[in-house]
This record gives C-alpha cells, structure tokens and sequence, in this order.
C-alpha cells in the first residue's frame, strides 16, 4: 500500500514447524486476547518468537492456546513491572511492542517498559505517540495490507489454517443471519467486547 509505513520488526516468517525453532527473541503483545492481538501472538509464536502477553485475567487461558508462554493482567498495577521482569529472565532479545490496543493509557506503560528493557520496537494499530518517545524507541502504525502480509498469507495462513495450527481465535459470537443485523453487531461492537469476533452471517 503506497504511503502507509509499515514498521519491520525483523522477526523471522512464521513456520508450519511445530514447535518453532526458537528464534531468541522476545515480543511483549499488549492486547492479546482481542481480535488483533490473538491472530498477532499465534503468528509471533509461529515464528518462534517468545510472547509475553497483556489481557485480562480472564482471558489468559486463550491466550496461552495461542501461544503466549507467559500472560500478565493489564487490570494488575504491577502489569509493568510484572512485563519487565519476565522480558529480563527470558535471557532472549526483547524486541519490542505490539500494542493491539494503542490508547493513551496503553502507550504511557509501552513506553515505561521499553525504557527499562533497553528501548526496540513500538507497533501500534493507530497512530503511534507523538510525545515522550526514547530515541531509542522506533514507532510505527501498522496497516493490514503490506509487503509483509502478502506472503504470511500465501505461505503461512492457509497451510496452517488446514492443518489446525492456525486457529480462528478468539472464538465467534453470531450476532444473526442477514444484513438487518449489522447495526446491532456494531452497537455490540461499539459498546466493546472481551475475546470473541461478532459475526453476522449472510
Ligand atoms: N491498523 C489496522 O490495520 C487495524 C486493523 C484492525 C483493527 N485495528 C484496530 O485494532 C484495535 C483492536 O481491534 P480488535 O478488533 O482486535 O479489537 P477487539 O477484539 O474488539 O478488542 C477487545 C479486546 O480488547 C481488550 N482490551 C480492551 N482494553 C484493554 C486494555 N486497556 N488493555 C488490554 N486489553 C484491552 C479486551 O481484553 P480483555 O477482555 O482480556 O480485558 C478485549 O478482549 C482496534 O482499535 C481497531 O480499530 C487496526
């Protein structure tokens, strides 16, 4: 897509391999029981990347099903320090952030964990933070469609899709069949939602 900058975190392509080769890395998912962020961890796990996870408490049974080897409440006041500390015993290279959510409030704790952990990589699903940015903190808005969506899904999402190690989490939540049901899917979606993707059938 001409003109969007996608920012390249430099992690491997996701493999059919299972498990992954390990790839020494570690990648904090901000976010990884929503739509994006479960779909972002099981990618980053099928690279071999080592996730560390935010979601709510309630949520971190799927998020482990997606491949987080640890999850930490965002509701937790010690979330950050809790995210720090597991990056640190990793002994694998922090890469950076994938922040599913990308508000105000989820930027500021970005923020103070790439501080500690050396700086790396901010991915944001809106617009990344304009103020307070370490020099050693790369950011960037990443877009759907880019040069490196293209072969994940030739290569990697169909293939793995057929054989079960891609899985279509989070689970569905039909809203009901035919387009008069649109409008009450978005207030649905509007009003938020915990780990499931509104579905109107056709
Ligand atoms: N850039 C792009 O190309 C692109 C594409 C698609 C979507 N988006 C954007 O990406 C965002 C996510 O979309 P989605 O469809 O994946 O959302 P979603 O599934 O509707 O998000 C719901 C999830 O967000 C989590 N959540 C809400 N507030 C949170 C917080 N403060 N900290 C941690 N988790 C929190 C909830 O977690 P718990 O229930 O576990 O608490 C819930 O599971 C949206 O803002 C959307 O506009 C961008």
């Amino acid at each position: 897509m001409p003109g969007v900058s996608t920012p390249a975190l430099g992690l491997p392509y996701p493999t059919l391999q299972t498990p992954a080769p390990s790839a020494g890395k570690t990648l904090v998912v901000y976010g990884a029981s929503s739509s994006v962020g479960s779909m972002t961890t099981q990618i980053a796990a099928a690279t071999g990347i080592n996730v560390i996870a935010i979601a709510g408490a309630q949520n971190h049974d799927l998020v482990k099903r997606c491949g987080a080897a640890q999850v930490f409440d965002h509701k937790d006041s010690s979330v950050v320090e809790n995210v720090i500390n597991a990056a640190t015993a990793s002994q694998s290279e922090f890469v950076g952030i994938f922040d599913a959510i990308s508000t105000p409030e989820t930027y500021a704790r970005d923020l103070a964990i790439l501080e500690k952990l050396g700086g790396g990589h901010l991915a944001c699903v809106h617009p990344p933070p304009a103020d307070n940015v370490p020099s050693n903190v790369k950011t960037g808005m990443i877009f759907a469609v880019n040069d490196i969506a293209t072969p994940v899904y030739r290569d990697f999402v169909t293939p793995a899709l057929q054989s079960g190690k891609l899985k279509c989490l989070p689970p569905p939540t039909v809203v009901g069949k035919g387009l008069e049901h649109v409008n009450d899917a978005l207030k649905k979606s509007k009003a938020g939602v915990s780990a499931t993707k509104l579905v109107v059938e056709l």
